[in-house]
């Protein structure tokens, strides 16, 4: 006799994340999973390398400078913020608060695999919301609401697809859907499009809205992937239950001070998100001229059809040392993502797959 698990955690897929290199490939250039293109921040490894010497002590279980910081930062309240383990720790804690046997959650199709992976580790059932050429609108997601869903997940922009609700679009979710049901708004992504004019973070909504809450995450355009920071934004009446059973330290007292320095530093911030908005169009520009077709994408990221030579392209860039993320567990099995990662690394991508395609 052994310790047997739950049945509905052996039926969960494990994540496969960008970090696992396939023999035979070299990780010279790294574009599998979104990370920032520059790296660290100098001035946020200075402010590392400082805190080091306190860290005997247990971190600010309230994270409370933190969230001053990040409260001056988008002009909200401290108290309706919730910080985690990078916002995947925050999107697991909202559905073991608010869900739980037996009841639903919505998402999208090709969302975000964590949302999957949180549903059934609630014992909650995950219902599909359709797209129509990618793109999501409200009334699909509406369509799938019954009285057993407890919690919609909206990964806005989407990733591997990365297309997001307009303003519009989410403002007739909110209003449509029934006020018991928490809409946790992922937007991973917000500073690579908070210029576009029909786009929101959603964190407008959160103050009218009880049940809405916006995730965040310092993992993209913040650079700090490997520290894990995550942060929610939500009605301290959501706060207060998901705290209950919040692990008390699910931050470190180095992540904390990083995630501070990481919003002092705006210029960082600005560098990668103006390095995107240049690099990610000339790089889509560039496999358009290869006859390749993409999916909409408004992140730092490319989903690039190759069609029936997926696979072979994915393992001539391994080999050549370029990893990007084939997108099979996504049931897009003919796409490759592609990071947008520094000029020079996008320009000897773009080499590599001319010199494929005999161009
Ligand atoms: C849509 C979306 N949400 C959340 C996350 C997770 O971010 P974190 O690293 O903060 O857990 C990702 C990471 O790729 C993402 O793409």
């Amino acid at each position: 006799m052994r310790p047997v698990p739950h049945p509905r955690i052996l039926n969960i897929s494990p994540y496969i994340g960008g970090d696992i290199t396939p023999p035979g490939f070299v990780r010279r250039i790294a574009l599998a999973s979104n990370e920032n293109a520059f790296g660290i921040s100098p001035s946020v490894k200075e402010i590392i390398r400082n805190s080091v010497d306190k860290t005997h002590l247990y971190p600010s279980g309230n994270a409370t400078d933190l969230k001053q910081a990040l409260a001056d930062h988008h002009t909200i309240d401290p108290d309706w913020i919730m910080v985690g383990n990078g916002s995947e720790d925050t999107l697991h804690l909202l559905a073991r608060t608010y869900v739980g046997s037996g009841d639903e959650i919505i998402f999208a199709e090709h969302a975000f695999g964590l949302y999957q992976i949180a549903t059934h580790a609630v014992g909650a059932t995950a219902l599909i919301a359709k797209r129509e050429d990618f793109a999501l609108n409200a009334q699909s997601i509406l369509n799938c609401i019954t009285s057993k869903t407890k919690l919609i997940y909206l990964d806005h922009p989407g990733n591997p697809v990365g297309t997001y609700l307009s303003k519009d679009q989410l403002f007739t979710l909110i209003q449509m859907t029934p006020s018991h049901i928490l809409i946790v708004i992922d937007s991973a992504y917000a500073e690579y499009i908070e210029d576009r004019s029909d786009y929101t973070s959603g964190i407008d909504f959160v103050a009218d809205y009880p049940n809405v809450v916006m995730a965040r995450t310092f993992s993209k355009a913040y650079a700090l992937a490997g520290l894990r920071l995550g942060w929610i934004y939500a009605n301290p009446t959501i706060l207060d239950a998901v705290n209950r059973i919040r692990p008390p330290f699910n931050t470190s007292s180095l992540v904390q001070k990083a995630g501070i320095a990481a919003l002092q530093d705006k210029a960082w911030v600005e560098k990668t998100t103006s390095h995107n908005a240049i690099c990610h169009p000339w790089f889509e520009k560039e496999m358009t001229k290869l006859g390749l077709d993409m999916i909409p994408c408004y992140a730092n990221f490319s989903m690039v059809n190759f069609g029936e030579k997926c696979a072979d392209v994915y393992q001539y860039l391994g080999k050549s040392g370029v990893i990007v993320r084939p997108m099979g567990a996504y049931d897009l099995p003919t796409y490759l993502r592609i990071s947008i990662g520094q000029t020079h690394e996008m320009e000897e991508l773009v080499e590599l797959l001319k010199r494929y395609y005999g161009q």
